[in-house]
Parts: C-alpha cells; sequence; structure tokens
C-alpha cells in the first residue's frame, strides 16, 4: 500500500512540473478563428516573456479531440518566414490535452519577449443546422471549439475572435463559469466577427482541475454563402516519360457536397431561374474553377457519361520552371450537374506538360529531380483521401523521395504498360485530410543509363516492325486470296 502511494505521488509531482512550468508567462493570448465550410484556419499569436534564462522551447497544448481536426499545424516568430521546428509529445491517455514544444531560433534570458504565431488548419470541423435545405433556403452551419486556449503557462490576457465571412450570425453560445476572469460580458458580436473575452489571470491551464471547472464548448451559428466541399478520394497519377518528354497528370475525383443534403426534390426550372438572376443557392454547385499549371496541354476531362464539353480551359503558355507557379491556366468545370446538398459527382481530370517544365538534371550526380505536385487545391475543399502514384520512367534506378510534410504512408512498386519490357518503378503516397496548406511538392530523383534510354526506342521499334511483319504477311495472303480468286 505505502509502495503504491510513493509511486501515486511520483507520478503526480512528474505530471505537475511538466504542465505548471514557471519558465514563461504569456502577456497575451489572442486566437483568431476564420469560418469556412470544409475548412477552418486558426491564428493563435502568443505574446510570450521569459521568467527564467536559457528558455530553448515554448510548449503549446490542444485540447482532447483538437488534434484529429487538426490537420496542418505551423509556427513562427512573428513576422518571419522560417517555421519553426515542432515536437509533437508522446500524448498521455489520461489528459485532456495534446502537448507540443516549439524549438526557439535562439535560446531567451528572463524578461525577454517573443511574439509567436501558431497557424492551424481544421478540417470536418462545421456542421450543416438545419440539416436539409429546400433548393431555394439558405445554408448556415454550427462551428463549435472550446472556449479558453490552454497553456502550461500563466496568460495575462487571452481573447478569441470567431469571424464569418457575412455579418449574418445568427447565434452564439455565451459562456458561464467565467466571473473569475472577466468583469464584463464574456461575448459580443461585432460586424461579421464574435468576441470571447477578454478573460484576465488565468492560471496555468493544462491541469484537470481548470479543464474540468472552466473549459467550455462555444458555438456560433453562421450563414455561409459558398457549397461546403469535400473530395472524397483523389486519385491522382503523375506519369514521367523521357521518351515523350512528358509529364501527365491525371486526376480521378470524387468529389461530395456536405452542405445541408437537399430537402425534396431537385428542379431543373429553379435552378436555371436562379442561375438567370445569378443568385444561385449558396449550397449549390453549379461550377469550379481551378489553377492548373502554365504550360499544359491535351487537357481532358470526363465523367461517366463522357466528355464534358461544357467546361472551358485558357492555357498560359509554358513558364520556365523557376518561374513555375507565378502563371497558371483556368480551368472552368461545369459538371453536367449542378451539385446539391449530399450529393457526389465523380470525374476525371487529366493533362500533359512539357517535363523540362518541372524537372532539372545534376550533372555532377547524373540524377535527374522531378516536382510532382501533391494536388491542385480546390478553393474551401479538403481532400479526405488522396493516393498519389509517381510513375518513373522505365529503368529509372536508385530511386530518391523528399516530401514536404510526411505521407501517411508510402510504398515502392512497378507499373507495368503496353510497350514496356520490364514495367516502371512506382511511388505510391496515401494522404489524409489535405488543404490548399498542403499544396506543395514531392521531390523525386533517380538516374537513368543511357542503355536504359535505348530501351523505349528499342520496345517500340520491334513492336513497329513486328506490325509491318504482319501486314507483309496479311498482303501475301490478300494476293494469293486474290489470285486463287482470279484462276
Ligand atoms: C481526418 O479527418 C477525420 C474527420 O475529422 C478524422 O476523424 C481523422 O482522424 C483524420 N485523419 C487523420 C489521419 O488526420
Ligand atoms: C525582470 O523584470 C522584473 C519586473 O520588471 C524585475 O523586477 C526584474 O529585476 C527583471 N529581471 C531581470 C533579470 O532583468
Ligand atoms: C447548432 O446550433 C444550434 C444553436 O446553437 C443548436 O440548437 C443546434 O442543436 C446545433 N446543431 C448541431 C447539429 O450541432
Ligand atoms: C473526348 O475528347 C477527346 C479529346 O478532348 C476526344 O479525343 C474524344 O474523341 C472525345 N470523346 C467523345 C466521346 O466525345
Ligand atoms: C457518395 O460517396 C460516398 C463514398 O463513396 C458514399 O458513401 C455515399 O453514399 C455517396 N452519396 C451519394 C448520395 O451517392
Amino acid at each position: 500500500m505505502p509502495k503504491c502511494w510513493l509511486s501515486l505521488s511520483l507520478f503526480l509531482f512528474a505530471a505537475n512540473t511538466y504542465a505548471s512550468s514557471q519558465s514563461f508567462e504569456n502577456t497575451a493570448i489572442v486566437r483568431t478563428v476564420e469560418l469556412g465550410g470544409a475548412v477552418v484556419h486558426v491564428t493563435t499569436t502568443y505574446a510570450i516573456k521569459a521568467l527564467e534564462d536559457g528558455q530553448k522551447s515554448y510548449t503549446i497544448a490542444l485540447g482532447r479531440g483538437e488534434k484529429e481536426i487538426t490537420s496542418f499545424l505551423e509556427a513562427k516568430v512573428k513576422g518571419q518566414q522560417q517555421a519553426l521546428q515542432v515536437k509533437e509529445r508522446v500524448l498521455d491517455v489520461n489528459e485532456d490535452y495534446h502537448l507540443f514544444d516549439i524549438v526557439l531560433p535562439k535560446s531567451l534570458t528572463t524578461n525577454k519577449t517573443l511574439n509567436l504565431v501558431l497557424e492551424t488548419v481544421q478540417t470536418h470541423v462545421t456542421r450543416p443546422w438545419p440539416a436539409t435545405a429546400g433548393q431555394n433556403e439558405e445554408q448556415a452551419l454550427n462551428y463549435s471549439t472550446n472556449l479558453f486556449v490552454l497553456s502550461p503557462y500563466a496568460t495575462s490576457i487571452q481573447r478569441t475572435k470567431i469571424k464569418a465571412l457575412t455579418p449574418r450570425v445568427n447565434s452564439f453560445t455565451i459562456p458561464d463559469r467565467v466571473k473569475a476572469f472577466s468583469d464584463s460580458t464574456p461575448a459580443s458580436k461585432s460586424g461579421a466577427t464574435v468576441v470571447y473575452g477578454p478573460f484576465e489571470g488565468i492560471p496555468p491551464s493544462t491541469q484537470s482541475s481548470f479543464i474540468a471547472e472552466y473549459q467550455q464548448p462555444v458555438t456560433v451559428h453562421y450563414n455561409h454563402e459558398q457549397p461546403v466541399l469535400e473530395v472524397l478520394r483523389l486519385e491522382r497519377s503523375a506519369e514521367i516519360s523521357h521518351w515523350g518528354a512528358n509529364l501527365n497528370i491525371q486526376d480521378n475525383i470524387v468529389l461530395h457536397n456536405a452542405g445541408p443534403k437537399l430537402k425534396g426534390h431537385f428542379s431543373r426550372l429553379d435552378h436555371q431561374t436562379q442561375a438567370f438572376y445569378k443568385r444561385p443557392a449558396p449550397h449549390v454547385l453549379p461550377a469550379l474553377t481551378l489553377h492548373l499549371p502554365s504550360g499544359i496541354r491535351n487537357a481532358y476531362y470526363y465523367d461517366i457519361i463522357g466528355n464534358v464539353s461544357t467546361s472551358k480551359l485558357r492555357t498560359a503558355p509554358s513558364v520556365p520552371k523557376e518561374k513555375q507557379g507565378t502563371q497558371f491556366s483556368v480551368f472552368e468545370f461545369r459538371p453536367r450537374y449542378p451539385i446539391l446538398g449530399g450529393w457526389n459527382y465523380t470525374f476525371t481530370l487529366g493533362w500533359d506538360s512539357p517535363l523540362e517544365d518541372s524537372t532539372s538534371y545534376d550533372k555532377s550526380t547524373g540524377r535527374y529531380i522531378v516536382e510532382i505536385p501533391i494536388m491542385t487545391p480546390i478553393l474551401g475543399a479538403v481532400v479526405n483521401d488522396e493516393e498519389l502514384t509517381v510513375i518513373l520512367p522505365e529503368g529509372a534506378t536508385d530511386v530518391q523521395y523528399a516530401t514536404p510534410f510526411p505521407a501517411g504512408s508510402t510504398s515502392v512498386g512497378t507499373h507495368t504498360t503496353y510497350l514496356d519490357t520490364t514495367g516502371r518503378p512506382a511511388l505510391t503516397f496515401q494522404y489524409k485530410n489535405l488543404t490548399v496548406k498542403h499544396a506543395q511538392t514531392i521531390f523525386v530523383s533517380y538516374k537513368v543509363s543511357p542503355l536504359a534510354h535505348l530501351k523505349k526506342p528499342i520496345a517500340v521499334g520491334t513492336a513497329f516492325l513486328g506490325l509491318f511483319t504482319l501486314g507483309m504477311i496479311a498482303r501475301r495472303v490478300n494476293l494469293t486470296l486474290h489470285q486463287k480468286k482470279k484462276v
């Protein structure tokens, strides 16, 4: 029994030193939530002050459940471009929060201050309310979050601003049990923004006692005038061909409108009337505009029925590799039917682009390096699930790759197509919950021996010869038949 007590108090002691470390104080925390549909951007600014010398890392906390909805997290010193290293602590299953250590650019001495900016992206956090809507009705969403930003350090003043795109905020939760930190009204709305706080004199809050007593969910109910879009599944294949000096990208996309489900039947007449008055219902998606790379050619787009001819593509001319990303081809995709709440639309979109626009060759190592875009962002949409396959040229060896952020899983295999002799190396990356922040590039590097270069022409040559021989035989047979007939 005494042993048991000993270990228990030791455990508590350890937890305390972790959680209520007095090495910093927060002079202010301001969290700004930019409401959206499927994707919500959150920026939290921590004005911090060191209370001890030699502070090299600062700890932040996400609430329980917040980690699962956070698909992107990046910390910077305010005003600087360089992202700071973030080390995730092992989750203690007994705790209601998740800790991350941010490595500071240089250690802080006592009384030194710094402004840290934490940027996160949350996905799948809004719920349509009401859950169904008629074709001519509005779309409103609920967003819920925890009232307090948790911190292992004491905080002098804290505020949360939740911003909608329009001032049409229907309701918001008024928090209770906050008298200890606020003597005025704890929640207010001004224009499109709901403000929680200011709350003053908050003790270190990564403590179960604080969480049990004060932490609480708050909900904002707001009108949202754009469809809530999810890509349920994206399969991108990127095929590198040295023989054709081509990079082919093909996306198979299952798009889903996650807004309120359509109540009643779809009326094309109502839809056309709305389109005529340029007032489409906010939860109906008539068209999508995508930015594709410049210099693309042979673009194609089709769905289960066939080519989608109502779509338009304006291609920008090819630009050199170092200028990529400054110009776009604009693709206006108009699905065969408007996509209503709860509906799916499956389509394929593909294009070719000059390989040199995304490839460099390192003479000293004999390596090719190709930049493969992970995804083409769809404004405001989340990609729930992606499989990206990079098909390398036949005979590529010493394959290496670098990803901007870790993939859920990665595998190496071979891909065999018509005219290939040995099959091609292929890399497959699996991703979940991608947003515009993840629209970055994977670098794939490999060598191709001059002999391997010849393989494809040889394969093509042989095939041609084969056809030619067959043709000859056919002609001969024909001739003989003719002759026989003549006879
Ligand atoms: C992706 O988002 C869903 C829904 O929010 C969540 O349940 C899941 O844990 C997330 N997956 C990953 C790998 O982040
Ligand atoms: C830090 O600031 C406090 C209050 O301004 C002051 O009393 C203290 O001496 C300072 N410490 C150092 C090391 O500068
Ligand atoms: C959305 O918010 C409203 C108002 O706060 C609430 O009555 C409703 O239950 C919420 N719905 C969901 C699905 O969370
Ligand atoms: C679809 O478009 C492609 C080129 O964009 C064309 O080659 C093909 O014949 C079209 N198919 C149909 C069924 O119209
Ligand atoms: C949309 O696709 C998902 C996943 O394939 C499926 O579960 C869902 O039933 C589909 N919805 C409709 C309305 O077809």
